[in-house]
């Protein structure tokens, strides 16, 4: 931790969950959480909690959780250090210099001179292609009809045929060899020694949100190969996790973005207008892509190129949009290849038409399926009904399905009742699809025996996050080491020592860990949902069952490990008197 533990505690208690959380998301008031539609996953009804009482959030919809820094670190992508600073400066609160552990300040060190040799860089490449030996790629830009202004808004540049002219520039400023080679911009040969990786290609500054270069690409002029060079993955540019072009599409304000495929249909797209257009970084649109997507829209226009390969790949990216809970329609762009020849040709107008006429992704996918059958076999016509029959099942909502049902029946002169009987006798074979549910974190396991123990040790620890004074009556029968899961056992030390001295905070508990996954299981640990059970006896049994189970549970575990764990022993021995004692102990509970 690189702040004290009481700056970042004096941080997150100045600032109130509930209102930074209304700054993003609408909430109303329901007992004693305010409850809103999940940023986090797509919803139609709420299942998003923030409580005043615990200062958190959680969602019992896709168990995103934490306290206000989880939230911004979620949010807005910061890291720990980033949100404390963002929630400091609200509330007006001083931080001090930061004290950098050493392994700390040489990850941050490195990647900030990552930082300052892409952007030398760049104004290197930049200041290239306004020199003599830059023309060459000036007018090729403008062959392609850039803009000054374009060209200028994009930083674009020049890398020069000598093969070592950067190297040599960015040596003079007194970087070394090996931190040019981290950065992506250097190749080590043994024959030559260091040389620049792009030569004589003109080059696109691949930026983050925040207008900070991360990485290059670079295109030939002309026919050559390979069309365009990428910076490799550094410990700044994460190719997965970072758009081309949306550093300018956050801010479009449309109701949608548009995703194409090239670095150049964005140039010419935001030329023309729609600065709403991102590219993914020459490779395949990724699951972290859409995430970033969804804070800022719920609607993704395809542009793919319009060939074959395009096609195939606007499918794959379909499938990532529905799994993130985006929607996706897919533009028409022929007879052009790609939205830069399309708005050449046709103009920005004509664009603007088709981006009104976007096809739905569902549909664009059985157009595209019908491809594959003669429709004039009867037999090749029925397999075609029956796979679109099963397709519809991943609909899991009844009004959506019967919706695209109709949809279909009418665009392919399919008997709707027919379609619908035949998607019904593949539902009840394979079931209806499950709810999108968000990919869980490595910490969590399911369906697992392991699983069913840890969820009654998370029970009981929300129990006790509930109802704190329960942990005097508990206290003599339950020990940390109960929790056999690591990370639960970390944060019942925590809690337990927090209870003993009375000072519990479970939102300050929340940020003792640093990394938001740990803060999100943290967070769940305090929030599983206790069954609503109404009278005092009820509740009472309800609670000494679960303790009883988790001390049961643990017994196994340690009996288990007799052999291979020396403390084993101890924990077995008092495990079995603290479980006796225990079923003869009533445990009162307040009203
Ligand atoms: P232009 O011919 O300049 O109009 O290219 P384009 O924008 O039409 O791009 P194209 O459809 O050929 O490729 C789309 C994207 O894929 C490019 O922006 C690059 O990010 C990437 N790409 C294209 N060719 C290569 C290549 O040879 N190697 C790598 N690694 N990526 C490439
Ligand atoms: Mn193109």
């Amino acid at each position: 931790m690189y702040y004290p533990d009481e700056l970042i505690e004096e941080v997150r208690s100045k600032n109130d969950i509930v209102e930074v959380i209304s700054g993003y998301v609408r909430m109303q008031k329901k007992g004693s959480a305010y409850f809103g539609l999940c940023p986090f996953h797509s919803e139609k009804s709420p299942s998003f909690s923030v409580s005043g009482a615990k200062q958190m959030y959680y969602c019992f919809g896709c168990g995103a959780g934490g306290n206000v820094f989880t939230f911004l670190m979620n949010y807005e992508n910061f890291t720990f250090r980033e949100s404390i600073q963002e929630l400091a400066n609200r509330a007006g609160i001083d931080l001090p210099e930061l004290e950098y552990s050493e392994s700390a300040k040489k990850e941050a060190d490195k990647k900030g001179i990552l930082l300052e040799i892409n952007k030398e860089a760049a104004k290197y490449f930049y200041y290239q292609l306004r020199q003599p030996q830059g023309k060459i790629g000036y007018e090729y830009l403008l062959k392609r009809e850039l803009s000054q202004e374009t060209i200028h808004k994009f930083g674009l540049g020049f890398a020069n045929k000598t093969s070592n002219d950067l190297v040599a520039y960015l040596k003079s400023k007194g970087y070394k060899d090996q931190q040019l080679v981290e950065a992506g911009l250097a190749g080590a040969d043994e024959k030559y020694g260091l040389h620049d990786k792009f030569w004589n290609r003109v080059i696109f500054p691949i930026m983050d949100i925040n207008h900070r270069a991360i990485g290059f690409g670079g295109r030939v002029m002309g026919d050559g190969n390979p069309k365009y060079l990428n910076s490799p993955e550094t410990l700044v540019f994460d190719k997965s996790r970072n758009l081309y072009g949306l550093n300018f599409a956050r801010t479009s304000r449309k109701n949608h973005m548009i995703l194409c495929e090239g670095y150049m249909d964005v140039i010419s797209l935001h030329q023309a207008g729609f600065t709403q257009a991102v590219a993914s970084l020459g490779t395949a649109f990724t699951m972290g892509q859409a995430t970033l997507l969804k804070r800022y829209t719920e609607t993704v226009l395809l542009a793919y190129d319009s060939d074959e390969a395009g096609t195939k790949a606007a499918l794959r990216a379909l499938n990532i949009l529905r799994e993130t809970g985006l929607m996706g329609k897919v533009i028409d762009l022929k007879p052009y290849k790609d939205p830069d020849e399309l708005i050449k040709n046709l103009g920005a107008e004509e664009f603007s038409q088709r981006l009104d006429k976007a096809e739905n992704g569902f549909l664009f996918e059985i157009r595209v399926l019908q491809r594959d059958f003669n429709l004039k076999d009867p037999e090749e016509k029925t397999r075609f009904h029956r796979e679109i029959a099963k397709r519809l099942c991943q609909f899991s909502e009844e009004v959506e399905r019967d919706n695209y049902l109709e949809a279909v029946a009418a665009s392919y002169h399919i008997g709707y009742e027919n379609l619908r009987k035949l998607m019904q006798s593949y539902a009840l074979k394979n079931g209806m699809a499950k709810p999108i549910e968000r990919p869980k974190s490595g910490i969590q396991s399911k369906n697992t025996q392991e699983e069913s123990i840890r969820k009654n040790q998370r029970l009981l620890i929300t129990w006790l996050v509930e109802e704190p004074y329960l942990y005097t009556s508990v206290k003599d029968f339950l020990s940390p080491e109960d929790f056999t899961d690591e990370l639960y056992r970390e944060v019942a030390e925590k809690l337990f020592e927090e209870l003993k001295s009375e000072k519990f905070s479970p939102a300050g508990l929340v940020s003792m860990f640093e990394e938001e996954e740990k803060q999100r299981e943290v967070a769940r640990l305090f929030n599983t949902k206790l069954n609503m059970l109404t009278t005092k006896p009820e509740r009472e049994k309800a609670f000494h069952d679960i303790l009883i189970k988790v001390k049961e549970q643990s017994l196994e575990y340690y009996s288990g490990r007799l052999g291979s764990d020396v403390t084993a022993i101890n924990r077995v021995i008092s495990g079995k008197v603290a479980l006796e004692n225990l079923k003869k102990t009533h445990i009162s509970l307040k009203e």
